[in-house]
């Protein structure tokens, strides 16, 4: 994990609210180590800001792509922070800390060259580009699911709609990085996966349709696939201000019942998104 400042190369508007960042971070090393796991995980994040004192806090985004000394961040602007980072010039400088967190577990390559779905909505979508292309390389068969909210997207029709989306959220990007990918706007993407078959489901997006996706392999006898990538508003993101923490099923099972105010514990209890997670087993989040 580093700290320092990178050059923004490109800073690109992707959709009405979607940018594409890319900067050179020269203390990148993205070479795997000798295990053959990359140096960045999909599912890592870094915290980032191009500001000196305000706002306060860097703002966690999950790592797009890497490669060499590039790395690429999808965000959506959703407020101050965000805000700031879309107007960002090649040229400019952003402070990138990272790579942070524990992300999609890559050591199921190795096993399961198997079948492993992505389920991606809104900015969820963001970890999945580097997860499908790690996959891929692993061997494995990475289907994607892409689901946007029909919001931004009001005036125009629904035939309208599919195209603006496929050039806007980069399907055709993303379509090179995996064996099939569909892509839902305005409905539940959810209703496009069925679980059974895959040796590994990855989701990240909104908490409501993550618990969906989550009902859904239950119910299909394959809730132990599903792996959830969390969000959580972060305050440093490495560990120390306690900030993030969420309960867990392993809380719940080890104390026997949750203390809304009760301590941390070192092992179980409750989990802290930035270290711990953001990706977690699904059973241990929606398990309780
Ligand atoms: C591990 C992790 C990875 C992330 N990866 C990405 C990514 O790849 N792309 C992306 O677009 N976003 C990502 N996010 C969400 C991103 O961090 C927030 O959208 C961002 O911090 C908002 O900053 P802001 O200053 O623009 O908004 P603020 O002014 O701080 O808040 C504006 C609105 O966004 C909400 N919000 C702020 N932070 C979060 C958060 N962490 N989670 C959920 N809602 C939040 C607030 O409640 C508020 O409604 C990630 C979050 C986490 C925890
Ligand atoms: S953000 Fe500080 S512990 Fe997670």
């Amino acid at each position: 994990m580093s700290c320092s400042k990178a050059a923004v190369r490109s800073n690109r508007q992707v959709s009405p609210d979607f940018y594409l960042l890319e900067a050179e971070w020269p203390s990148l090393d993205d070479a795997p180590g000798s295990d053959g796991i990359p140096a960045i995980r999909a599912g890592q994040f870094c915290m980032l800001r191009s500001w000196d004192s305000i706002p306060v806090l860097s703002r966690p985004i999950s790592v797009f792509d890497a490669d060499g000394n590039r790395v690429s961040f999808l965000y959506k602007t959703v407020g101050r922070g965000t805000a700031i980072f879309s107007r960002l010039k090649p040229g400019d400088s952003i402070t990138i800390q990272g790579p942070l967190g524990n992300g999609f577990p890559m050591e199921l390559c190795s096993t399961a060259s198997g079948r492993v779905a992505m389920v991606g909505g809104g900015a969820g979508i963001a970890p999945l580009y580097l997860g499908a292309k790690q996959y891929k390389a692993a061997g494995c068969t990475v289907d994607l699911y892409l689901g946007f909210s029909g919001a931004a997207y009001n005036e125009v029709s629904r035939a309208t709609c599919n195209e603006v989306s496929r050039a806007a959220f980069l399907t055709e990007e993303y379509r090179d990085r995996a064996d099939s990918i569909t892509v839902n706007v305005g409905g539940f993407i959810t209703d496009a996966v069925d679980p059974v078959g895959y040796d590994a489901i990855f989701t990240c997006g909104p908490e409501v349709m993550m618990k969906a996706l989550w009902e859904k392999c239950k119910a299909a006898g394959a809730g132990d696939k599903l792996f959830v990538s969390l969000e959580a508003r972060m305050a440093c993101g490495v560990g120390a201000c306690y900030g993030c923490s969420r309960k867990t099923a392993s809380a719940f099972r080890e104390n026997g019942a949750f203390k809304e105010n009760g301590a941390f514990r070192e092992n179980g209890g409750n989990k802290k998104v930035c270290k711990d997670g953001p990706v977690f087993p699904a059973q241990e989040v929606f398990g309780l």
